[in-house]
């Protein structure tokens, strides 16, 4: 993901990189001073190179990082930690790119098994883009993304279509289809994936409407409801077929704080 640069420093950066070269010189008798020259100028004047050999600047940009940046990760806490337990999901050197914009910049990632887990950033530096990665909605320029295990990017439609059943998923605009009313939109993911009867599928989707606080609101069309409504809707539907794995793409964006704390005991609730 890319990176602020608000907080850059150069002058210091710079600054710090000639006292290191410095101490380096001076520690190594052997050194002799030419060499330190040599190895400082390609340095300051050269571009960023990504892992995979991509110049900074000439192949990609990072949207608000300087291409003259030498540590674009610099704000990265960056190492994996081992969580002790199987990673459910894993993002494993994730680099995507939208024309010369790179937004996913060789991400790695595991997502743990049973838990619930937040991805947090600045509006605009990839978490929706990572999300639709793990559902197979994008495809990766290079790297890979495993659920449970499997790689996402390499199956066949069929494949995907089944592991599809897995993840519940709300999208961050609700995503509602505009011809259906709530009720059949939440119903939908039952009638398409489960031999479920009519009456069951009430059932269901009755009890999730409950849960989101949209009982009286089943025959309304998505155009008809406000936007933190829409997303309720799509919370709910989310949930209808018990899934293994729930990504929730801004659950709370648009709601006020008392719907926002009930969401969030659901979510802690369906755990
Ligand atoms: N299909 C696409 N084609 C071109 N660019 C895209 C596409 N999807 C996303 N982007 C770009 O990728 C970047 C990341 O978008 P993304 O939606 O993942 O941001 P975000 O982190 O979810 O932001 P927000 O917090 O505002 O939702 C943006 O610069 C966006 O313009
Ligand atoms: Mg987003």
């Amino acid at each position: 993901m890319s990176i602020e640069e608000e907080n850059r420093l150069p002058d210091e950066e710079a600054r710090r990189e000639e006292e290191d070269l410095q101490d380096e010189a001076t520690s190594s008798a052997e050194a002799p001073p030419e060499v330190v020259t040599d190895e400082r100028a390609p340095r300051d004047e050269s571009p960023y190179v990504s892992e995979d050999g991509a110049v900074m600047g000439r192949d990609f940009v990072i949207p608000g990082v300087n291409p003259r940046d030498h540590d674009p990760y610099k704000f990265h806490t960056g190492v994996k930690r081992d969580h002790g337990g199987e990673d459910a999901i894993e993002i494993i050197d994730l680099v995507k790119q939208f024309g010369r914009a790179r937004i996913l910049n060789g991400l790695n990632l595991g997502l743990p098994e049973d838990q619930v887990s937040m991805v947090l950033g600045p509006s605009g530096t990839g978490k929706s883009v990572l999300i639709k990665h793990i559902v197979g909605l994008l495809y990766p320029d290079s790297g890979d993304v495993l659920v449970h295990g499997e790689s996402i990017p390499n199956m066949t439609d069929d494949e995907l279509f089944e592991v599809r059943k897995k993840f519940g998923l709300l999208f961050q605009d609700g995503a509602l289809f505009g011809s259906m009313n709530i009720y059949d939109n939440v119903a939908f993911p039952l009638r398409q994936h489960t031999d479920k009867g009519e009456e069951e599928i009430g059932e269901i989707v009755n009890r999730r409407l409950r849960e989101v606080g949209l009982e009286g609101s089943s025959d309304k069309m998505p155009n008809e409801l406000s936007g933190g409504m829409r997303k309720r809707a799509g919370f709910a539907r989310a949930l209808v077929l018990d899934p293994d794995i729930v990504l929730f793409d801004e659950p709370d964006s648009g709601l006020d704080p008392v719907r926002t704390a009930l969401l969030g005991e659901l979510i802690q609730e369906i755990h």
